[in-house]
């Protein structure tokens, strides 16, 4: 295989989904391997566990800090590191357009509802208070509107009758963690020109080129159609 796509991960809290995208090199031969896991909170549980894991960790508090003065900081750490992709994975601030401009197609995350449905917070109870037969989780490219980017992968979840926003939420939760590390892998060998996924089924998503960072253009939207659930058959269990 060709180098593995060097990985950051930015999150701000207990970083489960960080530890999944880590742990996933048991089970399979990822296309990425984590270089990196940054923090906009010095005291974030993920920084201890990333550090257990042996992965260099960066933190800095954002407090008092203009927004895309800060991101210039992640920016220089980033490449100080020649991170080639992001995953976000609870990483609790806004990122400035500037630095989103500057990874164009190049930063992934993690959401807990289907997307379109309920970007933002608070997806689950949003979905209950809805009726909603689902919820679940997508993973997506992150453009400047919020959780709005193309989705590359999704899994629905069933929503029971007595489900609280806390019970919905721990089911939705596995689920990422088995869609995140397969999803950051199908589009680390994308980045690599390897084939996606043997038929392509549901990678209607466009890819950005193998050229640095803030060179590409945004990737295509995936085919969405009303409300179809796009998951290629490779990330599929
Ligand atoms: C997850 O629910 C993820 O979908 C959302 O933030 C939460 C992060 O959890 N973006 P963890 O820190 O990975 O455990």
């Amino acid at each position: 295989m060709a180098d593995r796509v060097r990985v950051a991960v930015l999150l701000s809290g207990r970083g489960s989904n960080m530890r999944a995208l880590a742990e996933y090199k048991r089970v399979a031969d990822p296309a990425y391997e984590i270089v990196l896991v940054g923090s906009n909170v010095p005291e974030a549980r993920g920084l201890v566990l990333a550090r257990r894991f042996g992965i260099k960790t960066w933190a800095l508090g954002h407090q008092g800090m203009e927004r895309a003065a800060f991101d210039r900081l992640v920016d220089e750490e980033l490449r100080r590191h020649d991170v080639e992709l992001i995953a976000l994975a609870g990483y609790m601030r806004l990122l400035s357009p500037e630095f989103i401009r500057k990874w164009e197609g190049r930063i992934l995350n993690i959401h807990p509802s289907l997307l379109p449905k309920y970007p933002g917070l608070d997806t689950h109870r949003r979905a209950l208070l809805e009726g909603e037969e689902f919820g679940g989780c997508s993973v997506h490219v992150v453009t400047e509107e919020l959780d709005a980017g193309p989705v590359l992968a999704q899994v629905p979840v069933k929503i029971r009758g007595r489900d609280t926003p806390e019970s919905l939420a721990e089911r939705v939760l596995e689920e990422e963690h088995k869609l995140y590390p397969a999803a950051l892998d199908v589009y680390s060998r994308a980045l690599r020109g390897e084939s996606p996924s043997p038929s392509g089924e549901g990678l209607g998503w466009g890819l950005p080129g193998k050229s640095a960072p803030g060179t590409q253009p945004p990737p295509r939207s995936p085919p969405l159609r009303g409300g179809e659930v796009v998951i290629p058959r490779s990330l599929r269990a």
